[in-house]
């Protein structure tokens, strides 16, 4: 008797031509836009959109959605030009065990530009994470808004900028630029969290160089107007640069490891045992001169666990340092003054730079360490003309609205506003500590009894003398911080060798913290 079932309308194929056709599906979409394709990509040193998925993820954790997906442009013979998956691949797999949603942008499919169907993927992946509460990164790599869609193409850019801001705050966002990023599509990584651009082989600009050059008639090339240098150092659009796309990989997942999954989560955590957590080398730090530079980088070195810091936005406003490290294996935001670079004073990028840190920190349950060595705020016409009133109050806002676990140390100057600023106790911070050299005052010595002094100093027989005698006097009596400890303005006075330690239990003790803002729709932070 023939077990053949007979065949109908619905039976057509056998299921082995089923499976083989879905096998030949699967073929098809892995190859994007051909071989042709993938061999240039190569040739620029560039990795193709699931070569870096691969990278990123897990191995074996990538599961794809929409692998099928095709455009539904007919103009210009786009309904005879359909890749299966259309230019983007997203999906969700891990990181160090932990589920990641991802979209990678594959150049080799229409220059990886942007349709309407294209779009739609990179919204569903982003409104999973927002309801699962993962991170979402993007791997970018395109040509913009698909030319031949118009205006759909817009919308599709729109609908992704929306779910950036509504995602902003819930779950970390970060966007890698892996090629180039031009028009209006800049401004969906600007919307995220953290932006990782790739030297010689990246590029982020409003309009390119032909534009430029036909509106200004300035000559700029690609790299020049917004390579990864460009943008790490001169607009401080990019946080990392980073030699190549392995790089740039690896260093996202670092930066994972420091963050939670979403607002509601805390930090990851390493294993750490407590021991001797004294530091002797802290104590050699610090200058007999206080007008000369010492490194802060050495200070942070000297208090958080062994290799564990992560520099951001290093290259840009290098008077202040901003980055994650570990203390006792528990995650942590430093924001510090850096003496090394314009004497660590406040200016409109610095404010900027630590302002957006900071509000980062406070939205992902990150506490904040704030080393603390400022002779002040920037004066000058170029600072007041471009809004230090504006930017300096960025940081003082951030600092003033973070709720999560916040502790400064106060290693030398402490001066004017800028103490203020610098997560002083007035503005919420929780613990402050000061080293027996600082110096908590309205303004240096030297200005101070300018000053106050005038009548005394121009009325001397020896006004040179009497100038050093009210220095020497106001140092005496404000350069120190036991007038700031007197008021309670600073917890303790501690020797810099102690810092880690009471580092460790400070932050210990503020772990279940609760603080809350009043109640309000948003705030108006002086953007
Ligand atoms: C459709 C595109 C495309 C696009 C590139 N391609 N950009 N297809 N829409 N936007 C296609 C090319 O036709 C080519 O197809 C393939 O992708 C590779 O492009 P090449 O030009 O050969 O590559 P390369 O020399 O490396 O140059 C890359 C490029 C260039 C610099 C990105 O392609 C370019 O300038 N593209 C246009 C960029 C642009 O102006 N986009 C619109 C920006 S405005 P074949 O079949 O030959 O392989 C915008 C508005 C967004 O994005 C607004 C949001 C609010």
């Amino acid at each position: 008797m023939s077990t053949e079932k007979p065949k109908t309308a619905t039976n057509i194929q056998s299921i082995a031509e089923k499976n083989a056709r879905l096998e030949s599906m699967n073929a098809q979409a892995l190859k994007g836009g051909g071989e042709d394709r993938i061999a240039k990509q190569h040739e620029k040193g560039k990795l193709t959109a699931r070569e870096r998925i691969d990278l990123l993820l897990d191995q074996g954790s990538f599961h794809e959605i929409g692998k099928f997906v095709t455009h539904r442009a007919t103009d210009f013979g786009m309904d005879k030009q359909k890749v299966l998956g259309d230019g983007v691949v997203t999906g969700y797999g891990t990181i160090d065990g932990r589920l990641t949603y991802v979209f990678s942008q594959d150049f080799t499919v229409f220059g990886g530009s942007l349709s309407e169907t294209f779009a739609e993927k990179i919204v569903k992946i982003m409104d999973m994470a927002m309801k699962n509460g993962a991170p979402v990164i993007g791997l970018n790599d395109s040509g913009g808004a698909r030319i031949q869609e118009g205006v759909v193409s817009l919308g599709g850019y729109a609908d992704i900028f929306y779910r950036n801001t509504l995602a902003s705050g819930v779950v970390p966002q970060i966007s890698a630029i892996l090629g180039p990023c031009a028009g209006g599509a800049v401004y969906s990584p600007a919307i995220t969290d953290f932006i990782f651009m790739v030297e010689q082989s990246s590029y982020m600009f409003v309009t390119g160089p032909n534009v430029v050059k036909t509106v200004t008639q300035e000559e700029v090339t690609s790299e020049e107007l917004g390579g990864a240098q460009t943008h790490a150092s001169k607009s401080g659009v990019t946080h990392f640069a980073c030699a190549n796309e392995a790089e740039c990989i690896r260093q996202i997942k670092q930066l994972m490891s420091y963050i939670p999954s979403n607002c509601e989560e805390e930090p990851p955590r390493v294993a750490y045992e407590i021991g001797d957590e004294t530091r002797s080398v802290l104590d050699e730090l610090m200058p007999e001169n206080p007008n000369q530079p010492y490194d802060m980088n050495e200070v942070i070195k000297g208090i958080i666990d062994d290799d564990s810091f992560l520099e951001v936005h290093k290259d840009f406003a290098e008077n202040i340092i901003c980055g994650f490290g570990r203390l006792a294996g528990r995650s942590i935001g430093i924001v510090a003054n850096q003496p090394m670079s314009m004497a660590g004073v406040l200016d409109i990028q610095s404010s900027t730079k630590g302002g957006r840190f900071v509000r980062f920190c406070d939205s992902f349950n990150v506490p904040l360490l704030v080393l603390v060595d400022v002779p002040g705020f920037l004066p000058g016409t170029d600072q007041e003309w471009n809004g230090i009133i504006t930017n300096g109050a960025k940081l003082l806002y951030a600092f003033s609205e973070a709720t999560v676990p916040r502790i400064s140390v106060i290693t030398r100057k402490a001066y004017g506003g800028a103490y203020d600023v610098m997560n002083s106790k007035h503005i919420g911070a929780d613990m402050n500590y000061a080293w027996p050299t600082a110096e908590i005052a309205v303004m240096g010595a030297q200005g101070a009894s300018e000053i106050i002094f005038r009548k005394e100093i121009k009325n001397a027989d020896d006004p040179h003398a009497m100038h050093q005698e009210k220095i020497n006097e106001y140092t005496e009596k404000f350069a120190n911080p036991y007038i700031a400890a007197a008021r309670g303005f600073v917890d303790e006075v501690i020797k810099p060798s102690e810092t880690r330690s009471k580092l460790i239990d400070a932050f210990a003790m503020l772990e279940n913290k609760v603080d809350k803002l009043p109640r309000k729709k948003h705030g108006n932070i002086p953007l």
